[in-house]
């Protein structure tokens, strides 16, 4: 089974006044087969988790540990995060002008197996997917993320991370700016790829709503940059009734 450990980790960012501290000690393991929920207000530095997780350049690591079943995450370039197991779904999805959706799932494909898909099977297993998706073929010779709709940029992460199978699929506000049906099957989505138990999820989102569609094994608070309280599913409930707001007095966010 494979473990993420986080440990401990300060990430700074470039800010026109010098270097500002956004993460102040995050402390996290997730599993292969569990589903962690972080929850916090916006500006708490959740996207800024997932992207230094993922190895944005952006983001300078101060401090802290990540690895992944005991290999040094921080050490690894982007890609050899990504052939390691680690899957990104963006908060703000990147346009790829150029590149197919078609040719961009195969080339991401052949990276992350080694090797390049079988053509026929390929092609099945990206139909049936695009399908359960409720997502037209037609979509898989557009540009990445070119002229997408929000409900298309989440579907089309969707689309990656049941055809990638990471052992830990980071997804930030993937229920952001869904309307209610697209929110049910970007969460189906997410179920499917939960239940063969090799992926671990971590959850990022600012509301409650998605966590209707997928039950959260742990639920963690995010405020100030780490990790304010952890729970089961019913942290959720609370959250829900009473807000973040005991949990960022005290501690400016902005
Ligand atoms: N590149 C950057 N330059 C300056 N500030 C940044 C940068 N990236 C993030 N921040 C700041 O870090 C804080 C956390 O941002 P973010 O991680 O996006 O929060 P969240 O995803 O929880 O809403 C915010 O105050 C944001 O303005
Ligand atoms: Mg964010």
């Amino acid at each position: 089974m494979a473990t993420l450990e986080i440990h401990d980790l300060h990430v700074s960012v470039e800010a026109e006044n010098g270097a500002r501290e956004i993460l102040k000690g995050v402390d996290l393991t997730v599993k292969q087969g569990e589903t962690h929920a972080i929850m916090g207000p916006n500006g708490s530095g959740k996207s800024t988790l997932a992207y230094s997780l993922a190895g944005h350049p952006k983001y300078t690591i101060t401090g802290g540990t990540v690895t992944l079943d005991g290999e040094d995450v921080l050490e690894m370039s982007v890609d050899e995060r990504a052939r390691a197991g680690v899957f990104l779904a963006m908060q703000y999805p990147v346009e790829v002008p150029g590149v197919s959706v078609s040719n961009f799932l195969r080339t991401s494909a052949t990276a992350i197996r080694g090797e390049a898909p079988k053509l026929r099977t390929w092609v099945k297993e990206v139909k049936s997917a695009m399908e359960q998706l409720q997502m037209d073929p037609a979509f898989a010779e557009r540009n990445v993320n070119e002229g997408f709709s929000g409900g298309e940029k989440k579907r089309h992460e969707i689309l990656q991370l049941e055809l990638l199978k990471p052992k830990i699929a980071i997804l930030d506000e993937t229920d952001s700016g869904l309307d209610v049906d697209a929110l049910r099957i970007v969460s189906e989505g997410v179920n499917r790829v939960r239940e063969t138990g090799e992926v671990g999820t971590l959850l990022i989102t600012h509301y409650t709503r998605i966590l209707r569609y997928i039950k959260p094994d742990f639920v963690h608070v995010f405020a100030n940059g780490r990790i304010a309280e952890s729970g089961g599913a019913e942290l959720a409930d609370v959250l829900e009734a009473e807000g973040y707001d005991k949990y960022v007095k005290g501690g400016a966010t902005a």
